[in-house]
């Protein structure tokens, strides 16, 4: 199942429980979560250097997670995915 149907899905149910910050979380508000947050140690320049170790969706998804985590943010998954989403969009590309 591709990562953009999971969040759909996921987006439902959330939804349904009336949580509405899932339809917030667009391009708009993932760049500025991604400016406040991730540009303190590496700038956009590690997500296109010839050496980027991020190969696939899933390991971009999990290295965000990882530096989501050691900055101690607490971020919910739609955030992470967000994010995600963003940086593929942005520089990585790859096919969901
Ligand atoms: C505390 C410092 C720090 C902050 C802040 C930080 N990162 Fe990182 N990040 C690193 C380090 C260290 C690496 C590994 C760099 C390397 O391999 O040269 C890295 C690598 C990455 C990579 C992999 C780049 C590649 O090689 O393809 C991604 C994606 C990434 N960070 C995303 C994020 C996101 C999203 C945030 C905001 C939640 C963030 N980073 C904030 C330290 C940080």
């Amino acid at each position: 199942m591709s990562t953009r149907i999971l969040t759909l899905l996921t987006c439902g149910l959330l939804a349904a429980v009336g949580a509405t910050q899932c339809f917030a979380a667009d391009d708009g508000s993932a760049q500025a979560l991604h400016k406040k947050h991730c540009v303190a140690c590496h700038g956009t320049e590690v997500y296109t250097r010839e050496t980027r170790t991020v190969e696939s969706f899933p390991a971009l998804k999990t290295q965000v997670r990882r530096c989501e985590m050691a900055l101690e943010l607490d971020w919910t998954d739609e955030k992470i995915s967000a994010v995600s989403q963003y940086l593929n969009n942005r520089f990585y590309h790859f096919k969901p």
